[in-house]
């Protein structure tokens, strides 16, 4: 691997953050903190659920697209990838490019994103290949890694912009676009509206992934930060929310519910909730005005329609920029 960064993300509070979020009239808890070992091993559980359509509908649709992204990109491109997850979709992508000639990995676990680069650089001897252990939220100056000089392509998959409030999703895309300069491309993936009873399902499948998932947030507290929470005295919801676009979830308490949490006692009284996640989705519209008011004008957009309806975006740097 040609090279590794920490950038040293600034740690996040657990403690503090989970504190405050059960504080709040509606109790919360940041999604971020589903990607501790355990959670993510879970993740790539609701990824192979039946019901969760996104990442085989993105994969098959990036396959679909390959001979385009290679054409748009052309030869030597340089792909930046926040949030380097599995590395599947990244693989799917740099085979269909004409020779990239650098690729960037950035997470906020530099272990795993140094693994997964690693593996990427052994399996692809002429790519220039780097990780940085970065939180993607926060900005980066692309300029100073001294990168080949191909067009730089940002790689979004996953509809992980869904996961963001409208406000922070627009701040990501605005970092993501002071990455690019004119020319280069955003290429991201955006889950679409569809049937509730689809969303509704992916994020409840009838194997338990996602209700899991949830759960391990608990067993998280409970184990991290000297919580007593009964797990069985919650039960997890999705739902679609049509008047936010979203699906939101939640674990719900099935009667009243008292418990501590690094001291401080809480009480949720019977039915109340504890939101865990949004899942935004878009229609393309949507998408690309959002797109548009951060200076990112859609160039070409490929979709999948019908039941799993989701879509993949080339959006470009325009000249002006706020
Ligand atoms: C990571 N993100 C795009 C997933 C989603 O579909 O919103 C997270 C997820 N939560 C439950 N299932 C999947």
């Amino acid at each position: 691997m040609a090279f590794f960064k920490d950038l040293q993300p600034s740690a996040s509070d657990f403690r503090a953050d989970v504190l405050a979020g059960l504080r709040k009239p509606q109790k919360a808890i940041s999604p971020k903190y589903f990607y501790d070992a355990a959670g993510s091993a879970i993740f790539d559980r609701i990824t192979e659920a039946p019901e969760y359509y996104p990442t085989r509908t993105e994969l098959a649709l990036l396959d679909r697209i390959g001979p385009e992204l290679k054409s748009l990109a052309g030869s030597g491109a340089v792909v930046l990838e926040p949030g380097a997850g599995s590395s599947v979709k990244i693989r799917r992508l740099l085979d269909a490019l004409d020779a990239p000639s650098a690729f960037v990995g950035m997470d906020i676990s530099g272990d795993h994103v140094k693994a997964a680069c690693a593996d990427i650089a052994s399996d692809h001897p002429d790519l220039t290949v780097g990780a940085i252990c970065h939180d993607f939220t926060q900005p980066l100056d692309v300029d100073a890694l001294e990168l080949p000089d191909g067009r730089r392509i940002v790689f979004f998959p996953g509809s992980t912009i869904g996961n963001f409030e409208l406000i922070d999703a627009l701040a990501v895309l605005k970092t993501l676009r002071d990455w690019l300069r004119p020319g280069d491309a955003l290429l991201i993936g955006v889950d679409l509206r569809k049937d509730p009873a689809v969303l509704e399902a992916a994020y409840d499948d009838a194997g338990r992934a996602t209700a899991d998932f949830n759960f391990n947030l608990i067993r998280r507290i409970n184990a991290e930060l000297d919580g007593d929470i009964d797990p069985a005295g919650l039960v997890y919801r999705a739902f679609w929310n049509p008047y936010r676009s979203r699906v939101e979830m939640y674990l719900q308490a099935q009667s009243d519910l008292r418990f501590n949490v690094a001291g401080e006692p809480f009480i949720l009284r019977e039915h109340e909730t504890i939101h865990t996640e949004n899942s935004h989705k878009f229609t393309v519209s949507t998408f690309q005005d959002l797109a548009r008011q951060v200076g990112l004008i859609p160039a070409h957009v490929w979709t999948e329609e019908g039941a799993c309806a989701f879509s993949i975006h080339w959006l470009e740097r325009s000249e002006k920029t706020c």
